[in-house]
């Protein structure tokens, strides 16, 4: 049994098919990577997969349980976490008490109630705490744990909703777009951040335009082209699959 998987899942908006009958699975501890043009539905699959827009049809399953008819805090509470295409930090909150609300998934008092500042125990807040800058230092940003977060460095922004993102102790991270903006120092920053999530064993997908990163970090991809899977194989096998090449790599990359 596959440790994740996606069974002929659809979705559409009015008469648009954007996620068409897609299935794949994923190996657990491996990075696969999601790619295609805009709008090719990389992004409402995340949807569909962390229970952001529910399915029209089809499964998700991680391990035994089947997701796909869970609410996105009961499915980040099975395990699975994300990251957003546009970043989404929260004004007027440190670094640290950003991370803080990813780890709020875990805790007793909820995700809810963290954001909304309602009460939870001192003992939970400072395991909390600990546990968030364990996760900065992790990614090496612990320094900037009192910085405003919306006012660093957009690389650092991204490294930080990174580490909310972990802060819930994921056995699946999703990543949509994580280097969108970065440039090539961060980019190859990201891939190493990355890398060191799936050493931790984490299992990772990952939607991400940047080829070179994606060629570099993923085991295995999938290609999807108008909502549909064209492809999916091994970073060597898809940069020579000619259909890819035609819907999305390019001549620069054949
Ligand atoms: N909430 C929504 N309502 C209506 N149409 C949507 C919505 N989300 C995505 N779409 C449409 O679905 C298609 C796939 O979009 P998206 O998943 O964002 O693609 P990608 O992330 O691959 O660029 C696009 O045509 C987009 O306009
Ligand atoms: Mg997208």
């Amino acid at each position: 049994m596959a440790f994740f998987e996606v069974h002929n899942l659809s979705r559409s908006f009015g008469g648009l098919k954007a996620v068409s009958n897609v299935s794949f699975t994923v190996t657990k501890n491996t990075v696969k990577s999601i790619i295609g043009p805009n709008g090719a539905g990389k992004t409402t699959l995340f949807n569909l997969i962390s229970g952001f827009l529910p399915p029209d049809e089809g499964s998700v399953t991680l391990e035994t349980r089947q997701l796909e008819d869970l609410s996105p805090d009961k499915i980040a509470g099975h395990g699975v976490s994300r990251t957003f295409q546009n970043l989404k930090l929260f004004h007027g909150m440190t670094a640290l008490e950003n991370v803080m609300i990813g780890r709020h998934t875990h805790s007793r008092s909820g995700f809810l109630s963290g954001m909304l500042s309602l009460p939870w125990t001192w003992v939970e807040e400072k395991a909390i705490v600990k546990d968030s800058l364990e996760v900065m230092d992790f990614f090496g940003i612990a320094h900037l744990a009192d910085s405003e977060a919306t006012s660093l460095a957009y690389g650092q922004q991204r490294v930080v909703e990174l580490a909310r993102a972990m802060a819930c102790k994921p056995d699946l991270l999703l990543l949509d777009e994580p280097a969108a903006g970065l440039n090539m120092k961060e980019t190859a920053e990201m891939g190493k951040l990355i890398c060191k999530i799936r050493d931790k064993g984490v299992t990772v997908l990952l939607v991400e335009h940047d080829m070179s990163l994606v060629m570099n970090i993923s085991d295995e991809i999938l290609v999807l082209s108008y909502g549909e899977k064209i492809a999916e194989d091994s970073p060597l096998a898809i940069q020579q699959d000619k259909e890819v090449i035609r819907v999305y790599l390019g001549e620069d990359d054949a």
